[in-house]
C-alpha cells in the first residue's frame, strides 16, 4: 500500500516541476502540483500546530509550553481523580500558581454537554478572553472535552495538554480529535483540533490502577503491530503489571511517534489514519455490547477486538499466525475475557454494522499482512466475522 508523507509529496512535486520544465508535461501535472502543494500546507499546518512535548521534568517542559503560548489568563481543566492525584505535582510551580481552576466529574459518564456548559460558564466567569490559555490536565476524557470546549469559547482559544494516564499519553491527547458522547453515542460531537502543545511525563502513573495501564497499553499494542516488529517484540516482553516508568517514557515516546506520523500523512481520517482503527471494528462492538451490561475499559475491548481482527488479517491476508498466537496468548494472559456466546453474535454484528467508521452497510476493518504491512478499507462476510468470534472465544 502506497504511504504518503510530506516529503514524499514533495519529491513528487519537484519531479512534476522537472517534467513540466523538461517539456513532457501538460495542465494536468499544474494541477497535480497544486493538489500535492496544498496537501503539503494542510499536513504542515496541522504538524506544525502541535508541539509534542517528551518532557523529562515536568517544571521545565510546562515553563516552556506555557512560554511560548502568549496569554492573559490561564486556567487549568481537571477531574476529581486529577484535581486529587495530579495537580498536586504541578501545584506549586510559579507559572500555575495565579491559574483558574475548573473541575469537573471523572470518568466518561461527565464527557457530557453539561460539563462542557460548566467549563464554558466558568471560562466566562472568570474573565476569560480569546487570549487565554486553558491547560488540559487528565486522562482522555479530559483532553477530549476540555479541547472541545477550548476550540469553542469564542470560537477558539489555545490549550495545552497534559495527559495523566497511559491511554491519554499515547493516544487520546495526541492528534487532534475533541469531543463529547451525545444522545447515548461516544464522541458524537466534536472537532479536530490540535493543543498547541502536548506534555508526556510517565510521572503522573504512578497513582494509575492496574487496569487503567493496561487499557493504554493495548493502544501501545496496536501502535507496534502498525509499526514494526521490534516494538512488537518489547511490548509482549515488557512487565507491564510492575512497569519501570522510566522505560515505559521511552516506549511512550515511540509509540506516540507512529501515531503522529501516521495523523501528519492524513488528519482527518481519509486515508492512511484508518491504520489506528486496527482492533477498533470489532472492539467498538465488544465495548458497546459491554456497556449495556457491566462496562468495560476502552482498551480492553481494542485489546479483544485486536484477538478477532488478528485472526481475520490471518485468513485474509495472510498475517502470520506465529505472530497472531504470541499476541494473543499475550492478551489473554493480562486482558483475560469477556464472556460471550454465540447467543451473542447477532447483537454484535448488528453493533459492528452500526460502527460510525462504515461507508454505507458494509463492515469496514482495517487488516495487516505482517506486522507494519498495513491493508485499509477491508470487508469481511458475515461467515468470516463469525469464524473470528468462535476464535475469540476458544483461543
Ligand atoms: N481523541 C482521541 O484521539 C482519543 C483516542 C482514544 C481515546 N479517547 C477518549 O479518551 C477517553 C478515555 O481515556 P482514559 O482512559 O484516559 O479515561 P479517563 O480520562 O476517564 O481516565 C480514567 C480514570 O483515571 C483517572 N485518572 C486520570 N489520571 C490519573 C492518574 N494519574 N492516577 C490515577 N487516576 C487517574 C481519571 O480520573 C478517570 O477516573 C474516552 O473518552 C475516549 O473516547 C480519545
Ligand atoms: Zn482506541
Amino acid at each position: 500500500m502506497t504511504k504518503i508523507n510530506p516529503e514524499s509529496l514533495i519529491q513528487s512535486a519537484k519531479l512534476i516541476s522537472f517534467l513540466l520544465f523538461s517539456g513532457y508535461a501538460c495542465h494536468f501535472s499544474l494541477f497535480i502540483i497544486f493538489i500535492s502543494l496544498k496537501s503539503i500546507n494542510f499536513a504542515r499546518e496541522f504538524m506544525e500546530q502541535q508541539k509534542v512535548i517528551i518532557s523529562h521534568c515536568l517544571r521545565t517542559s510546562m515553563a516552556q509550553a506555557i512560554a511560548e503560548c502568549e496569554h492573559d489568563k490561564l486556567f487549568i481543566l481537571a477531574d476529581q481523580t486529577t484535581d486529587r492525584l495530579c495537580l498536586p505535582l504541578i501545584r506549586d510551580y510559579d507559572f500555575v500558581k495565579g491559574a483558574h481552576k475548573i473541575v469537573i466529574g471523572d470518568t466518561d459518564s461527565n464527557k457530557t454537554l453539561e460539563s462542557v456548559a460548566h467549563v464554558w460558564q466558568e471560562l466566562g466567569r472568570h474573565g476569560a478572553t480569546r487570549h487565554s490559555l486553558m491547560i488540559n490536565l487528565g486522562g482522555g476524557m479530559i483532553t477530549d472535552l476540555g479541547g472541545f470546549a477550548a476550540s469553542t469559547f469564542k470560537r477558539g482559544i489555545q490549550f495545552i495538554n497534559v495527559p495523566t494516564t497511559l491511554l491519554s499519553l499515547v493516544d487520546a491527547s495526541v492528534g487532534g480529535k475533541t469531543g463529547i458522547n451525545f444522545g447515548g453515542l461516544k464522541n458524537e460531537i466534536g472537532v479536530f483540533n490540535n493543543a498547541q502543545s502536548v506534555i508526556l511525563n510517565t510521572e503522573f502513573l504512578n497513582t494509575m490502577d492496574r487496569e487503567n495501564m493496561l487499557s493504554g497499553y493495548a493502544e501501545m499494542l496496536k501502535h507496534a503491530l502498525i509499526n514494526e516488529r521490534k516494538m512488537w517484540a518489547e511490548l509482549i516482553t515488557f512487565d507491564i503489571e510492575q512497569p519501570n516508568l522510566k522505560e515505559l517514557q521511552r516506549m511512550v515516546a515511540e509509540s506516540v511517534a507512529v501515531k503522529q506520523r501516521i495523523v501528519t500523512e492524513d488528519p482527518t481520517e481519509r486515508g492512511i489514519r484508518k491504520a489506528l482503527n486496527l482492533g477498533h471494528t470489532i472492539g467498538h462492538a465488544f465495548e458497546s455490547f459491554a456497556m449495556r451490561r457491566t462496562p468495560m475499559l476502552h482498551g480492553y475491548a481494542v485489546a479483544y477486538g485486536i484477538v478477532c481482527e488478528l485472526y481475520l488479517s490471518a485468513i485474509k491476508t495472510g498475517f502470520p499466525t506465529d505472530v497472531m498466537h504470541q499476541t494473543v496468548a499475550f492478551i489473554k494472559e493480562h486482558y483475560g475475557k469477556l464472556e460471550i456466546t454465540c447467543n451473542d453474535y447477532p447483537e454484535l454484528l448488528e453493533l459492528m454494522t452500526h460502527d460510525k467508521k462504515n461507508i454505507g452497510s458494509t463492515i469496514n476493518f482495517t487488516l495487516l499482512s505482517g506486522i507494519g504491512d498495513i491493508i485499509i478499507n477491508q470487508t469481511a462476510t458475515r461467515e468470516e466475522i463469525l469464524e473470528a468470534l468462535d476464535f475469540y472465544r476458544e483461543c
